[in-house]
């Protein structure tokens, strides 16, 4: 791709002349823009640039392990894993207005990642995978007044305390050009096209209080929902699916016996830029196919819904 081949030289060129030869740390959360910027970044600096993983605890199934190995082996950048789950559960618990949950992991994240940046003896600049469509924090309706919809997960505020600058190479892009940067960086095509995955994770897939015993059962169910759309052809088709468990349990019947289980939602969306989107049409037979799999392979979950909403006036995730 020839526009994205000189956005990568010219943005390699930019971030040399930013940092000069001073050092720069990154939140790395293993989406496609964080990692993107992450490697652009290592390639136009190399050692001065230290990726920290904040793992939360509300990463998907098996996710934090995939990308420290892949991030530490395939790419041999500086990473550290910082494994803060009992710190964000602990807080979370029983917490369950979006706008808290979004608030409680956004600080606490800022918190952790200033620790191990003053452990590595500090940065003058953080590095970010900002996009064109975060820049835009709040969404106007027409003839309505200007609303924030979602406090967006970053660590703003964060660079200032700390007196670092920002380095954002990514901040003029759309996430269609983010994944032609990605391909033009070498990054593997199935990594490119990774759903992407919210900074607050399955905190707002998960609507009401989290407990461990949810956030388990939702990444089992995600994991065979994600299985289903895969082996139908169907991954690269969505721009973003997902399970979410419902804040309720429900009766239901398996063999002889009563159960009294979780519900789980299933959400897909078609989007270009995720500001817009529409619900995906899966077939009756996949949805049929999808619930039996799940209520049989997962623990705890009794019923399955599909979330046929669009957004507007739905959003895509949950909270
Ligand atoms: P909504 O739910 O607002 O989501 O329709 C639009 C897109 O943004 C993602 N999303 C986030 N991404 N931090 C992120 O990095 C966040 O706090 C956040 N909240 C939502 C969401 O997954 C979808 O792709």
């Amino acid at each position: 791709d020839w526009t994205m081949a000189s956005y990568r030289e010219d943005a390699i060129q930019k971030i040399r002349d930013q940092v000069g030869d001073r050092k720069v740390i990154c939140a790395l959360s293993g989406g496609v823009d964080s990692s993107v910027a992450a490697i652009l970044i290592h390639e136009a600096i190399g050692e001065q640039l230290t990726c920290v993983f904040v793992d939360h605890g509300l990463m998907r199934l098996n996710e934090a392990e995939e990308v420290v190995t892949m991030f530490r082996e395939a790419y041999n950048l500086p990473l550290i894993h910082a494994d803060e789950s009992d710190l964000f559960l602990g807080a979370l618990d029983g917490v369950s207005d979006p706008e808290v949950k979004r608030k409680t992991i956004g600080r606490l994240f800022i918190e952790v990642f200033e620790k191990h940046a003053k452990a590595i003896g500090g940065a003058d600049f953080l590095a970010q995978g900002t996009l064109y469509p975060d820049v835009i924090e709040s969404v106007s309706f027409s003839g309505g007044p200007s609303v924030t919809i979602k406090s967006h997960h970053n660590v703003g505020g964060l660079p200032e305390k700390m007196g670092m600058k920002l380095v954002e190479p990514l901040r003029e892009l759309f996430k269609d050009e983010v994944r032609a940067l990605g391909r033009e960086l070498g990054l593997p095509a199935k990594f490119i096209g990774r759903h992407p995955f919210p900074g607050p994770g399955l905190a707002i897939r998960c609507p009401g209080e989290i407990t461990r015993e949810k956030l388990e059962i939702l990444r089992r169910a995600d994991a065979v929902y994600i299985d289903q759309i895969r082996k139908h052809g169907l991954y690269d088709e969505i721009w973003q699916a997902f399970a979410a468990i419902l804040p309720m349990r429900t009766v239901g019947v398996m063999g002889d016996g009563r159960t009294y289980d979780y519900a789980v939602g299933l959400r897909a969306v078609t989007s270009v830029d995720g500001m817009t989107a529409d619900y995906y049409p899966f077939t009756h037979d996949f949805l049929g196919e999808t619930a039996t799999r799940i209520i049989n392979e997962v623990k705890g979950v009794n019923r399955v819904f599909y979330d046929c909403t669009s957004k507007p006036p739905g959003t895509i995730e949950l909270e």
